[in-house]
């Protein structure tokens, strides 16, 4: 991105009610009204995506534990849900103050990102998405989702959840592949199971499907707001090609890019929302 834009945005930080645009700073407590995006929600799912990476289960159950604060206190557990031979774990509960059920999933441990990273590159498109025409999806990601024990124990807690509190509706959340796990959960219980799924905020998550996918699944799960931070390296693969959709993977709408500008001791924190392409070449990618 040129220095220029980058000056640009900075200037509509300082006037934002010149702007007409969607670049305000972080401090602003931020909702886009067109968009849909609020800035203090995220700030809440971001604390329970960072719960789930809680080890000690116990603390994480009786939501004791040292995230376990501040925006998310009152947090009621229905179920944790951890899958030891695919080392995955997630969480679905219910926040009585948003008056909704949040599931969280846990992305990959961090020495294992690694890997991630250099499977993602190499991995094809390889799996159909069932039901979906033209629809391709990553295998691994697909299947850390639909083919352990995560779907079934979620779904069990959703449908409990529901039994207790009425139909309210899900926030679901997770960070890295546990953004691409919460995106097929949140189709899953939309698709499947009717739930209405009030927003879908995922932070570094990387692109799951091809372009038939992202248009089938913003179709049905149109409040989504995948969150990227700064130059973080896996909400770019597995990489997208232009010139070939159909056949690479494609990120589905809608990305807000967090990054920092620095102009000498003045220093911002960007929060952007881009277009609704999936692939806003003046963001992240
Ligand atoms: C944004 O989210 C917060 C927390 O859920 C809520 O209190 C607030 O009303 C929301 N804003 C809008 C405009 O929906
Ligand atoms: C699901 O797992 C079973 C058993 O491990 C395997 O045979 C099957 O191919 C898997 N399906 C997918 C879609 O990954």
């Amino acid at each position: 991105m040129a220095f220029s834009r980058h000056i640009i945005v900075a200037m509509l930080v300082c006037l934002p009610f010149l702007s007409g645009g969607r670049e305000l700073a972080v401090k602003c407590d931020y909702e886009d009204h067109s968009t849909g995006y609020n800035h203090t929600l995220a700030r809440i799912l971001v604390e329970y995506a960072s719960a789930v990476y809680i080890s000690d289960s116990t603390e994480l159950f009786t939501w004791t534990c040292s995230r376990c604060k501040d925006m998310t206190e009152g947090f009621e557990m229905i179920e944790l849900i951890v899958d030891v031979q695919h080392c995955l774990q997630a969480y679905v509960g219910v926040a009585p103050d948003l008056n909704a059920i949040v599931i969280a999933f846990r992305g990959t441990q961090e020495h294992s990102l690694q890997n991630w990273i250099e499977d993602l590159f190499w991995k094809q498109l390889d799996l159909n998405y069932p039901g979906m025409h033209d629809a391709m999806v990553h295998h691994g990601f697909y299947s850390a989702y639909h083919n352990t024990s995560i779907r079934p124990g979620v779904v069990n807690a959703v449908q409990r959840a529901w039994e207790l509190y009425g139909r309210i509706g899900v926030l679901v959340t997770g960070h890295s592949m546990g953004g691409a796990m919460a995106s097929f959960c949140a189709l899953d219980l939309k698709v499947n199971y009717g739930a209405n799924i009030t927003q879908l905020i995922t932070f570094g998550q990387p692109r799951v499907g091809n372009s038939v996918f992202a248009s089938y699944f913003s179709e049905h799960v149109p409040a989504t707001f995948r969150i990227t931070n700064e130059h973080d390296m896996v909400p770019h693969l597995p990489p997208y090609y232009t010139y070939f959709p159909q056949k690479t993977y494609h990120h589905f709408p809608r990305e807000v890019w967090l990054y920092t500008l620095g102009v000498g001791s003045l220093v911002y924190r960007i929060e952007q929302v881009c277009d609704s392409s999936g692939e806003d070449p003046s963001c992240s990618r």
